[in-house]
């Protein structure tokens, strides 16, 4: 799928974000190998640490579906700059999607697309403790 109109559906999500606190709509859409598109916004929770990303509530809705090989994921904002995702999310995202697509797109609609490992270069991952020796 064409990265523009995953772009557009991204933006398409911002309307069901719920952001009371910092009306920051964020927008996501994640495009899986088989072409199927998984949508996200953010949901702000009045303890503020509790609040998930857009990003994330795609990718876990996706993989509750059982979803395991994706392509990109879109985010759009009302922004007229691109929105790089948190750090949080970069983790997660990394975790569960590996070397995707990240493609952010501001709020004329314009896009710039980002490898996951130029935005995350060393990432922390289950091979940093999988390959550990026994404790003697
Ligand atoms: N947010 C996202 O949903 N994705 C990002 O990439 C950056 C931040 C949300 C979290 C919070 O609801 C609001 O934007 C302000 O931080």
């Amino acid at each position: 799928m064409d990265y523009k109109k995953l772009a557009r559906q991204a933006a398409a999500s911002r309307k069901f974000s719920y952001s009371p606190y910092s009306n920051f709509r964020v927008g996501a859409a994640l495009l899986t190998k088989r072409g199927k598109v998984y949508s996200g916004c953010n949901i702000e929770i009045s303890s503020f640490a509790l609040t998930i990303c857009g990003e994330r509530t795609a990718i876990f809705k996706a993989i509750s579906e059982g979803e395991r090989e994706f392509k990109a994921i879109a985010v759009a904002t009302d922004e007229d700059s691109f929105t790089a995702p948190c750090g949080a999310c970069r983790q997660v995202l990394m975790d569960l999607a590996g070397d995707i697509d990240f493609v952010m797109s501001n709020k004329s609609g314009e896009i710039k697309v980002l490898k996951m490992s130029e935005l995350f270069p060393h990432p922390f991952g289950s091979e940093n403790f999988h390959k550990k020796k026994k404790r003697t």
